[in-house]
């Protein structure tokens, strides 16, 4: 089939989610299991349009992740800008030439902050350039784009954010399996709240490494255990034990302090929301700074909320699961 070309006046629109790792994150790296989910109130949204008045090139313009972009020459012999990457790899794709069109990118979701923010660009982007060139790709193919991104970001990316944001569906995701998703008995609503201090995932997972292989027997057990505490959050979540899902959340943060990814800020939000009654909280992705999250109820989420405003928090999302 011959793709249709975009129509001059016509503008394709895409869009991914964020996402917050519920339990398992950097166990996740040495193949134990973890569970991530969409945040889809959270996005980024990427509109695409044909350059008009003849201009060469494909410009991508975002004034919220303050980058402007034009892409004339052709493919250069590394790249290390994760949009260019994307636009790069979705044209080897597709087999086609860089389009004379300009994408504009909004996102929702603070950036280095454990929310995904680099995987929904260019999962956003992937899907409006594949949909503008008229041959949208099917979400495996976006995924192993997406994950190839990830590795500037990360380093050794274990797949789990590309998966849960291209996807947007709960996962239980194991490195290397097929995407496995879950039945969630009772829905459940999360408090996420943002320490505004930046960290890079690729230091944090870095920096465990480097514990990993210096004191193998002291850090072998602590990734086992929440390996294994990650099965018995998925029956919590698959029974409708909230109460039980909360314990295992909490315990979580406490094994990811042995991984020294928590931070002070992360730890005074986490204290923060259990002293208001979170049935859980731990940090949420690779740690350091960025966000937490909190398991609350419908009776405890006011006081959950104004606590992780009072302990310093910059930004509080909600987000419901299931
Ligand atoms: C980041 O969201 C999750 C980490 O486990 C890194 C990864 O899985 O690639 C810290």
């Amino acid at each position: 089939m011959c793709p249709k070309p975009l129509p001059e006046s016509e503008v394709v629109t895409a869009s991914a989610p964020a996402k917050v790792i519920l339990c398992g994150e950097h166990a996740v790296v040495y193949n134990r299991p973890a569970i991530a989910v969409p945040v889809s109130g959270l996005r980024v949204t990427v509109q695409l349009r044909r350059n008009q008045g003849g201009e060469r090139g494909l410009r991508l313009i975002s004034g919220d992740l303050e980058r402007y972009l034009l892409l004339t020459a052709p493919e250069k012999q590394s790249i290390t800008d994760a949009l260019e990457m994307t636009v790069r790899l979705v044209l080897d794709a597709l087999q086609r030439p860089l389009p004379d069109m300009t994408a504009t990118i909004e996102s929702q979701i603070p950036v280095a902050s454990g929310l995904g923010s680099g995987a929904a660009v260019s999962a956003a982007l992937g899907r409006a350039l594949s949909a503008a060139l008229g041959s949208p790709l099917n979400n495996p193919a976006l995924n192993a784009i997406v994950y190839e991104v990830e590795k500037i970001h990360h380093g050794t990316p274990s797949g789990i954010d590309n998966t849960v944001i291209v996807y947007e569906q709960p996962v239980f995701f194991v490195r290397g399996r097929s995407i496995e998703t879950f039945t969630i008995a009772v829905p459940f609503t999360l408090l996420i709240a943002d320490t505004g201090l930046g960290a890079l995932t690729k230091v944090a997972v870095g920096d465990v490494r480097r514990l990993y292989e210096t004191a193998p027997e002291r850090i072998q057990p602590v990734l086992s255990a929440i390996g294994d505490l990650v099965v018995q959050a998925r029956s919590a979540i698959e029974g409708g034990d909230l109460p039980r899902l909360g314990a295992l959340m909490t315990q979580n943060h406490a094994y990811l302090r042995h991984l020294t990814v928590s931070s002070a800020e992360l730890d005074r939000l986490v204290e923060a929301a259990l002293a208001a009654g979170a049935l859980g909280a731990k940090l949420s992705g690779g740690g350091r700074g960025g966000n937490m999250i909190a398991l609350v109820t419908s009776e405890s989420e006011p006081s959950v909320r104004a606590a992780l405003n009072d302990a310093g928090a910059r930004h509080v999302y909600k987000t419901t699961v299931g």
